[in-house]
């Protein structure tokens, strides 16, 4: 058994933009196994954007996701879809005190 830890997650050159105003530019970030990450920025940095991108609310200008080195779905033609909402990322919004999410 290897002892390197397998790659969960990639996102690759996410870029979300909403009219002039990028929430996302560029942005790349991976996961691997075992690992726990927080996302921390100042208001309006692009946290909510960047983990609704993830989760498949929002299509995003540019990049990709990989899960376990597979590709996401094709955002534009919806391709894929039903098996990442199976067996893709999800969310849960806790209510409550969790609101600054
Ligand atoms: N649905 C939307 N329509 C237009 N602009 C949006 C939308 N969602 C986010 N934005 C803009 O995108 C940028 C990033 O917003 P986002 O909500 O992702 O930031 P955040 O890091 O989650 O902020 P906060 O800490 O306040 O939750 C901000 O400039 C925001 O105004
Ligand atoms: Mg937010």
């Amino acid at each position: 058994m290897s002892d390197r830890a397998e790659e969960v997650l990639r996102m690759e050159h996410i870029t979300k933009q909403f009219g002039s105003v990028y929430a996302n530019r560029n942005v790349s970030f991976d996961v691997l196994s075992g690992e726990v990450h927080t996302l921390l920025g100042e208001n309006g940095a692009g946290k909510s954007t960047l983990m609704n991108v993830l989760f498949g609310l929002y299509q995003p200008m540019g990049g990709e996701i990989y899960i376990r080195g597979a590709k996401g779905p094709d955002r534009i033609t919806g391709a894929g879809n039903q098996t990442w909402n199976r067996h893709g990322p999800s969310a849960f919004y806790a209510g409550g005190g969790y609101d600054c999410l």
